[in-house]
């Protein structure tokens, strides 16, 4: 059975939507509404909007219920999303014996992946503290990592066998399907047998804020590749969230040193982060006392880093290496961060090729230098473009200029922007009034692109030409269209859908409206009206989605049995019609369509 409807209205009522999204979020008043920074996307302006029972974001078209938010944010499954909020508010979950309705629960849930990690992480250590960690030990002392930063980041070492790993877990009751989901195993194709994934290699664990372990990174001994292993994706870890070392750094950055065992000099200041690379690079920084430091996970930065980022720090180092993927990476990475309100900082690294070997050639106390010394992202553009061109040939001196300007134009506080026209008039020899006026124009410009964007994209998502969540929906534009008002309607008003409702599944025309309107019909005949249920078949995206069909049917004055009347005979008719005709048409309206919008963005 799913909870009873009672449970998750009390759940709900404990867990104001407001007062949980407030924990993520910095909401602000407008009308009757809160606002803020969308903690999905990367934006300056706030379309995160709450209201009633629900979230909505008009940039992203994130939405949903408390439920939903928690799923996404917490990148939780229903069941867990529940257990999350009931934990918060101290109500206990009613057992659960859980059939039918809805996805079958998981066999591997959270829990026994940070259980099954936490033996492994176990056995890893003192794999490397036994006698086939010789090599492994005499390695990570070439790499001068102390026994305490060994200990403090729990390293270890994964024997050069196939069993090792897999034999304890199977002897602890994880079936091999669960170690492999888990990505400590794999399974042979030839003979079904299952065999360790991480052979012969230096054990990272990688925790998250919570302190639960939740994936690995293993490194070679030698030169053989691949240099790095790392988990894959998993129940528990995303690669585009996780951050090596976050659980560590994060105690730091907000001033929190109770954690800090250390006893070398911290040269960490609270508010600011150092981002870098590699494994190797965070260990080497927090024994050196930059315990601040954190690295992606062999991914490039992406925007959800940048906003798990931008919960904790103000002001970002950015210390990737000096190569030119390393360079390449900053540039994203500047990108990523500014967008989430982030001052980033580039450290100029010379004479080694990263923050590790760095600080073991030069010392922390001259790593702490290169650190004050760094430019800020909007010298470092500068500096970019001023080299990039020459700046005595006159057209190429248009071109700096007028960069320039694009990036003096996108500069928030009048203070700033004025020191960096005076700074660029000195160093170009272009009057600053000439800069200020190119600046207001650039400023036009941008916001001439931004208001364009945003009303294609509008267009888009009511056009459905490019919907990822109903794929049948450009093919079938207009069944798609009536489809979705009518289950708008119908999750507007529940009650119109009864016994004498002129309306059956068979009615749809696309599968994934087709199974909505099948699985309200079911959860409403249970004398449900709200749709939280379906929080557990569908994932947050289409559980917004399915909102979104509500949402764009509220501000419009006739939504009562007469509109629903008129769009089901209005389904019923082009039911009858595609029967017979050819589909193509719109077809090959909808590629025109997709085509011109491709023209006109180049
Ligand atoms: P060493 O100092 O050589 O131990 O490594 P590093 O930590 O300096 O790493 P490097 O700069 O070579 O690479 C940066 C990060 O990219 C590493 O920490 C890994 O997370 C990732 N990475 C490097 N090589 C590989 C690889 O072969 N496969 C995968 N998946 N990731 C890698
Ligand atoms: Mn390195």
């Amino acid at each position: 059975m799913p909870f009873p409807s009672s449970f998750i209205a009390e759940l709900k009522s404990r867990n104001p939507i407001e007062t949980v999204i407030s924990r993520y979020v910095d909401l602000k008043r407008a009308g009757s509404n809160l606002v803020g920074l969308c903690p999905f996307h990367s934006e300056r302006t706030p379309s995160f909007t709450v209201f009633s029972d629900n979230f909505h974001c008009f940039g992203c078209s994130a939405g949903g219920d408390v439920i939903t938010f928690i799923m996404k944010m917490e990148n939780l499954e229903y069941r867990d999303a529940i257990q999350f909020l009931a934990d918060k508010c101290g109500m206990t979950v009613p057992a659960d014996d859980y059939t039918g309705y809805g996805k079958p629960k998981s066999a591997l849930t959270r829990e026994k992946c940070f259980e099954m990690n936490k033996i492994a992480a176990r056995v890893f250590y003192s794999n490397l503290n036994s006698l086939d960690g010789a090599a492994a030990r005499s390695y990570l002392d070439e790499r001068k990592i102390s026994a305490a930063t060994r200990i403090h980041f729990g390293l270890g070492y994964a024997l050069n066998s196939f069993d090792n790993l897999t034999d304890i877990l199977v002897s602890k009751g994880f079936t091999p399907q669960e170690i492999s989901e888990n990505f400590l195993c794999g399974i042979s194709k030839k003979t079904g047998k299952p065999f360790d994934m991480f052979r012969n290699r230096i054990m990272f664990p990688i925790i998250d804020i919570s302190g639960n372990i939740v994936a690995f990174g293993g490194r070679v001994l030698d030169d053989s590749k691949p240099k790095y292993l790392n988990s894959s994706d998993t129940t528990v870890f995303k690669k585009s969230r996780n951050l090596f070392a976050l659980n560590f750094a994060k105690n730091v950055i907000i001033g929190d040193k109770n954690d800090e065992k250390n006893t070398v000099k911290s040269y960490a200041k609270p508010g600011e982060m150092i981002l870098c690379e590699g494994y190797m690079d965070v260990i080497s920084m927090h024994q050196a006392g930059f315990g601040n430091a954190v690295a992606t996970l062999g991914t490039a930065i992406t925007s959800e880093h940048a906003r798990i980022i931008s919960r904790f720090a103000k002001t970002v180092y950015l210390a990737y290496d000096s190569d030119e993927a390393g360079q390449a990476a900053t540039k994203r990475a500047i990108r990523m961060l500014t967008e989430v309100g982030i001052d980033a900082k580039v450290i100029k690294i010379s004479g080694a090729k990263d923050p590790d070997e760095y600080i073991k050639k030069f010392g922390p106390a001259s790593f702490s230098n290169i650190i004050e010394a760094s430019e800020g992202q909007i010298d470092y553009k500068l500096n970019e473009i001023l080299n990039k061109y020459d700046m005595n040939i006159s057209e190429q001196k248009y071109k700096a200029m007028t960069e320039a300007c694009g990036i003096i134009a996108a500069i928030r506080t009048e203070l700033k922007r004025d020191i960096y026209v005076e700074r660029l008039s000195q160093l170009t020899g272009v009057k600053q009034e000439t800069i200020y006026s190119e600046i207001k124009r650039a400023y036009r410009n941008e916001e001439k692109k931004f208001k364009r964007k945003n009303s294609e994209l509008l267009q888009s998502s009511i056009l459905r030409y490019d919907d990822r969540i109903n794929t049948e929906a450009a093919a079938n534009y207009n069944a798609a269209a009536v489809e979705s008002r009518i289950i708008g309607i119908l999750l507007m008003y529940p009650e119109l859908l009864n016994g004498k409702t002129p309306l059956s599944e068979d009615d749809f025309i696309t599968t994934f409206n087709k199974k909505l309107f099948s699985n309200i019909k079911k959860l409403f005949e249970t004398g449900e009206t709200d749709i939280t249920p379906l929080n557990e078949i569908y994932t947050p995206d289409e559980f917004a989605y399915i909102m979104n069909m509500k949402f764009a049917r509220m501000p419009l004055s006739s939504n009562g049995t007469d509109a629903l009347n008129e769009q089901i005979a209005l389904l019923k008719k082009i039911k009858s019609e595609s029967d017979d005709k050819e589909e193509t048409d719109f077809a090959g309206t909808i590629e025109k369509i997709k085509k011109e919008k491709l023209n006109k963005q180049q």
